[in-house]
């Protein structure tokens, strides 16, 4: 369940490294980090804006931005630690979970604490031995008081778009975990029809470290626009894959050489997961991983997925099966989406056996504008986004496949895409 964390340049906070790892008890927490921060909801408030800590879950929202619009909704409000981890090429928020559950349980606490909730979820990748983790350890902190509001565990179905935050809503009501429509948004009618706070257990966990620390040890490290650490699961051709704690801004190559650097000659890098995008090795190297520095090149940290794609293996035919995973895993809910995707992936697909590259290549751009912003999530516009990027980076390869070539030399795969399910 757990991988090897290790910290990079001496930046860690989050102290995945701390128990080797094996799980942090609460008496080994309280020994490094103490009680929970008596800190005032405005106190909280103030300090989470000044960190500038943005969501680890994928959009980089400004978490205090996303914390005063639950607090200034009416009655009785929720807060959700959302632990689903979709993304199959990522592994740091169970990893986190597994490792330093308290870390996460604190922020919940104090992000109870800042908007008035009365009511706390942690949300959960189904796993028998995570869950085991998370409940031992919300027994330690019911038996020792650590917590005010109580908390319970609700599994999220191993599917990608689990963990869409209306998803995430509607599993915890009872429902399938689908993503609903929106207006309203679930800050505004979540969880019971309450105001609702959906933060990444990540988030939660760097939370309660500005709590603890103060927003000027938050921000002591990493991009100044983004700032602190993140949690990266790298993968794929490095020595040693796993999840590595570095300082936002770190370089793409950094980070690499943190796990172990590459095992092989590399051809591109996947940044971002399944709704991020590819990046050829040579200008992906000197890279910082940071929102601002991304940008200019259509990408994003994301959730931190870093996977590194050999030279010899074929990165058109690990985008098809990718394409093919994403089709599969829409929520059957909007017409773009179920028809479009498919269509998207077959599309890509012919192109990839050499079949019609001139009309192919016309019919995915008339895909791609069809698709575009229509869907009841983002879940069309992130597979959107991969496969534009696929085409941009393969182009050399995707010309080949037209004369019923390749270039790769090993079939091996290396992107992980669970089985597709119907
Ligand atoms: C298809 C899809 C899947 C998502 N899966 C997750 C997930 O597994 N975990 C997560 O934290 N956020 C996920 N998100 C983002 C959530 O909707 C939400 O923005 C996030 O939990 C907010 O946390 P943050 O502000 O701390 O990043 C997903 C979004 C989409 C569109
Ligand atoms: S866009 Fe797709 S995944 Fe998102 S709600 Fe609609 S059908 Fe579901």
């Amino acid at each position: 369940m757990t991988s090897p964390a290790v910290p990079l340049t001496g930046s860690a906070r989050l102290r995945l490294d701390a128990a080797a790892g094996a799980t942090v008890s609460l008496p080994e927490h309280e020994a490094l980090h103490g009680p929970l921060p008596m800190a005032s909801p405005a106190e909280i408030m103030a300090e989470v804006a000044e960190a500038g800590l943005t969501g680890r879950g994928g959009a980089a929202f400004p978490v205090h931005r996303k914390l005063a619009a639950v607090a200034a909704g009416a009655g009785p409000r929720v807060v959700v630690a959302n632990g689903a981890e979709g993304e199959p090429a990522s592994n740091k928020d169970k990893t986190l979970l597994a490792i330093n559950p308290h870390l996460t349980l604190d922020g919940l606490q104090l992000a109870a604490r800042a908007v008035g909730a009365t009511a706390a979820y942690v949300y959960v990748h189904t796993d028998l031995r995570l869950l085991s983790v998370l409940n031992h350890a919300i027994a330690e902190r019911r038996r020792s008081g650590r917590d005010v509001v109580s908390v319970e565990v609700v599994c999220a179905p191993p599917r990608f778009v689990s963990g869409e935050e209306s998803a995430v809503v509607s599993r915890i009501n009872g429902g399938p975990a689908k993503p609903r429509p929106k207006p309203p948004r679930v800050f505004e009618s979540g969880v019971r029809g309450r105001p609702t706070l959906v933060s990444n257990v990540e988030t939660l966990a760097h939370l309660a470290l500005i709590a603890g620390r103060g927003a000027a040890a938050f921000r002591s490290v990493g991009h100044s626009d983004q700032p602190g650490t993140m949690l990266f699961t790298v993968s794929g051709a490095v020595h040693r894959p796993g999840v590595i704690e570095a300082a936002t801004g770190t370089t793409v190559g950094a980070l690499l050489d943190a796990a172990g650097g590459p095992s092989h000659h590399l051809g591109a890098v996947l940044l971002g997961g399944f709704h991020g995008g590819w990046l050829a090795w040579p200008a992906a190297r000197e890279l910082p991983l940071a929102n601002p520095e991304l940008r200019p090149h259509g990408l994003a940290v994301g959730a931190g997925v870093v996977v590194a794609l050999p030279a010899d293996v074929c990165g058109v035919a690990e985008s098809v099966r990718v394409l093919d995973y994403l089709a599969a895993e829409s929520a059957g809910q909007c017409g773009p989406c179920v028809f479009g995707l498919p269509r998207l992936a077959e599309t890509f697909g012919e192109l990839a056996r050499g079949k019609s590259e001139r009309h192919g290549g016309r019919r995915l751009d008339e895909l791609s504008l069809a698709l575009e912003r229509r869907g009841g999530c983002s879940h069309p516009d992130g597979s959107l986004r991969f496969l534009r990027s696929a085409a941009a980076v393969f182009a050399d390869e995707l010309r080949l496949h037209a004369q019923k070539r390749c270039s790769a030399v090993s079939g091996r795969p290396i992107l992980p895409t669970p089985a597709v399910r119907g």
